[in-house]
């Protein structure tokens, strides 16, 4: 295990926070029985994790039971890598909800069955970056940068939780195949929330109608996901939350922090990193 500064830790070539991180949980991946009935959210942090969240377990409400209606979302969908001490997956209801910001090397093997479900969501690089950077002075788990150009250093060298995005994306994307997956990106999400969430749905298997379909896309909003409070994670202690997780939820908001020389090397290693995946991003939607 490699240190990465004082908060967080590289393991299986996979950045960690420290803290929470145990070593033999992640090993015990390799063996965690998938069920067909399994869904996993799988995304680069910052990349639109907790809004894709809530659109999974709002889509499925229908199946929770009396007890799981007073729970919050990670409570329901919780995070893969980092179990609480009294997750016992194994005896859990099913269908069963995980999020998690591992590669496909960490991911339980079952999962390339293609029965159980990933949705994998992706946001462009740099409004990803700037989220972080200001993720950073909020969870008080990682380290803060003084400013953005060292954030953006260590973005670009990987050594940030969830490790490098060029290798997260180029990972999921070149492996996809092996799996039962969906392709969603943050910028689809907010130029057609309602189509992004149809699309969820019926890769769930879910048959909403018009109405129910409205009333997740209703709850799904910026402006009323903030005010939920089982959504919108201002219920994390302040030992680990200091701020908002909902920000601003934006496209293009990169504009505001890149200097034009930041913004030419990022485009310079970008082309280069991306050059043979047949991917395109939105940076910015005005
Ligand atoms: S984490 O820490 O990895 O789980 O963070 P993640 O949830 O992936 O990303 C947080 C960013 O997603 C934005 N967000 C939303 N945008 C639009 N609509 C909704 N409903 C929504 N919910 C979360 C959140 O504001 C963060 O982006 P920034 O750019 O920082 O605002």
């Amino acid at each position: 295990m490699e240190k990465i500064g004082d908060s967080l830790c590289r393991y299986k070539d996979h950045v960690f926070i420290t803290d929470i991180l145990k070593v033999e949980h992640i090993d015990s991946l390799q063996s965690f029985e998938i069920r067909d009935s399994d869904v996993f959210l799988v995304t680069y942090p910052k990349s639109g994790t907790i809004w894709m969240q809530n659109i999974i377990l709002l889509i499925c409400e229908s199946d929770s039971t009396d007890e799981t209606q007073f729970l919050n979302n990670p409570e329901k969908m919780p995070w893969l890598e980092y179990p609480s001490e009294h997750s016992d997956y194994s005896s859990q209801a099913s269908p069963r909800f995980f999020v998690s910001h591992l590669t496909p090397a960490l991911m339980p093997p079952g999962l390339k069955d293609k029965k159980a479900k990933i949705v994998y969501v992706a946001r462009n690089p740099k409004d990803v970056a700037v989220s972080f950077f200001h993720f950073s002075h909020v969870l008080t788990k990682v380290g803060t940068p003084k400013h953005f150009e060292e954030f953006l250093q260590q973005y670009l060298a990987g050594d940030v939780y969830g490790s490098l995005w060029f290798d997260h994306i180029r990972e999921w994307h070149t492996h996809r195949d092996e799996y039962n997956i969906l392709f969603l990106t943050y910028e689809d999400m907010i130029m057609d929330l309602r189509s992004a969430v149809e699309k969820t749905s019926r890769f769930l298997g879910r048959d909403l109608d018009e109405a129910a379909i409205s009333r997740v896309v209703e709850k799904a909003t910026f402006k009323n996901m903030r005010k939920d409070p089982k959504a919108n994670y201002e219920f994390l202690p302040t030992e680990i939350l200091q701020g908002k997780f909902m920000r601003k939820g934006t496209v293009g908001d990169w504009k505001n922090t890149f200097t034009v020389a930041q913004n030419e090397m990022f485009d310079r290693i970008y082309q280069e990193k991306m050059k043979d995946l047949p991917l395109k991003f939105i940076w910015d939607i005005n």
